[in-house]
């Protein structure tokens, strides 16, 4: 004997692990980059207005729990998918594609699953994509070693650009809806690897283990040339309304720190379109770094002459500079006063790579207009992407959760890497 385990645990394990919209599909691009895909697209697709979706659900589910004469069925059926057709935006990709699905459904059944599938976030990639052994393996095993075994064979190159440890990241795919549909194929596929699965089965109200719940993967259609390798996420039956608005939010509060902001060139590209038009992703200004109140520049990293040492500068708009420089005895001094929450061993210390850290700090009283940028609300709009805390970087690549705190204005840059910085 051992635990049994109820189905409706992966739905809280979920719910635990992936706190907003935003970290659920920053996992996916996430999944997306450790793919070794060049960049990533999300498509969000609203073609049914929220309030139809789910006015029509509703009264489906009442209709069930009624158990209307065949006739009376009819006829809400006929006013629902009226409803529906009138709500209909024709600005979205696959309108047209609802519209028919609409047109041709019969029963009350067929109308909820053209409702349920009308919306739809997309998450697609050209990485390496996955085999259907892979997909009925790595991708159903919840808690995967898959990466982590694969890191050790790694040279260091690649496991520098391996994220994912874990093994539950796309579990955030059933925070954004009730229905996925994994479809990817690598380069040896011919055709390409199907995998549906519906979360709504593994129901907080059922009582199903969860080895009662059968999910297998299935070979697709043919992949249109030999060299295509890829995954598309596809989510329906959202959980919420992905007005323009809340991924405008999103973008703005998630997705434009994923890559470093202080590089030059975009390491990993992201795209987002909302019903096909894109939404720009905000880039760092370069008038941020030059307005800023404070600054902070400092390195961390193990000088032949000093061992480990952390040394920078400091700089205050008026002018002002002081340059630091802790050796590994006072840094674990600091740390000690400090009460930081984990106790700071030298053991800890060695294991650190070399990092650098860059911060600046803006006195939100102290911001004015600026010629070239706006009045002072758009100044204070155009800093709020990259205020909040300190922002971590492993590899030019955000690491979650750090930087959701009440600081403004602070970035950290940190790059450890496998050889010790002896410059
Ligand atoms: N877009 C993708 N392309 C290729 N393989 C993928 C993709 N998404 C998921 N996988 C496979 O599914 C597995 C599980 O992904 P998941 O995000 O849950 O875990 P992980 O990435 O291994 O770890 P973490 O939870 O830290 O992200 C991955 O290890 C990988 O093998
Ligand atoms: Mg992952």
């Amino acid at each position: 004997m051992s635990f049994r385990i109820a189905a409706r645990t992966i739905l809280h394990l979920g719910a635990e692990l992936i706190s907003s919209d935003g970290i659920a599909l920053y996992e996916l691009i996430k999944n997306a980059y450790d793919a070794r895909s060049p960049s990533v697209q999300i498509n969000i697709v609203m073609a049914l207005s929220r309030a139809a979706q789910r006015d029509t659900l509703d009264r489906i589910a009442d209709t069930r729990e009624n158990q209307l004469s065949p006739s009376a069925q009819r006829d809400l059926m006929l006013h629902l998918r009226q409803r529906c057709l009138e709500s209909i935006d024709y600005s979205a990709p696959c309108a047209r594609d609802v519209h028919k699905k609409l047109e041709s459904i019969r029963t009350i059944d067929d109308l909820e699953s053209a409702v349920l599938d009308a919306n739809s976030i997309s998450v697609i990639d050209q990485g390496e994509g996955m085999s259907l052994a892979i997909l009925n393996d790595a991708f159903l095993t919840i808690g995967t070693r898959s990466k982590r075994r694969g890191k050790d064979a790694m040279n260091s190159d690649e496991r520098q650009h391996t994220l994912g440890e874990k093994g539950i990241g796309r579990l955030s795919a059933m925070r954004l809806g009730d229905r996925l549909r994994v479809r990817t194929a690598q380069k040896a596929d011919h055709r390409w690897n199907n995998l549906d699965i519906d979360w709504s089965a593994f129901s907080h109200a059922s009582d199903a283990l969860l080895e009662d719940i059968h999910l297998a993967a299935r070979v697709g259609g043919q992949k249109a040339s030999p060299e295509t390798s890829g995954t598309e996420i596809l989510v329906r039956a959202l959980k919420r309304d992905w007005s323009r608005k809340h991924v405008e939010g999103i973008v703005q509060q998630d997705l434009a720190q994923i890559n470093d902001p202080f590089e030059s060139s975009l390491r990993f590209p992201i795209t987002v379109r909302h019903n096909g038009e894109i939404i720009p992703i905000p880039r760092l200004e370069p008038w941020i770094l030059k307005h800023y109140h404070g600054r902070c520049a400092g390195k961390f990293r193990r000088l032949p002459s000093r061992g480990l040492v952390f040394s920078g500068t400091m700089d205050e708009s008026s002018g002002k500079t002081e340059n630091f420089s802790y050796s590994e005895v006072e840094l674990l001094s600091v740390a000690r006063e400090s009460h930081l929450a984990v106790d700071l061993s030298p053991e800890i210390l060695h294991s650190l790579g070399p990092f650098s850290v860059e911060f600046y700090w803006f006195n939100r009283r102290k911001l004015t207009a600026l010629d070239g940028v706006g009045d002072l609300t758009t100044v204070r709009d155009r800093l709020r992407p990259w205020t909040g805390g300190l922002l971590v970087f492993r590899d030019g690549f955000r690491v979650f959760p750090y930087g959701g705190g009440t600081m403004i204005g602070l970035i950290w840059t940190g790059r450890p890497s496998r050889a010790a910085d002896t410059s």
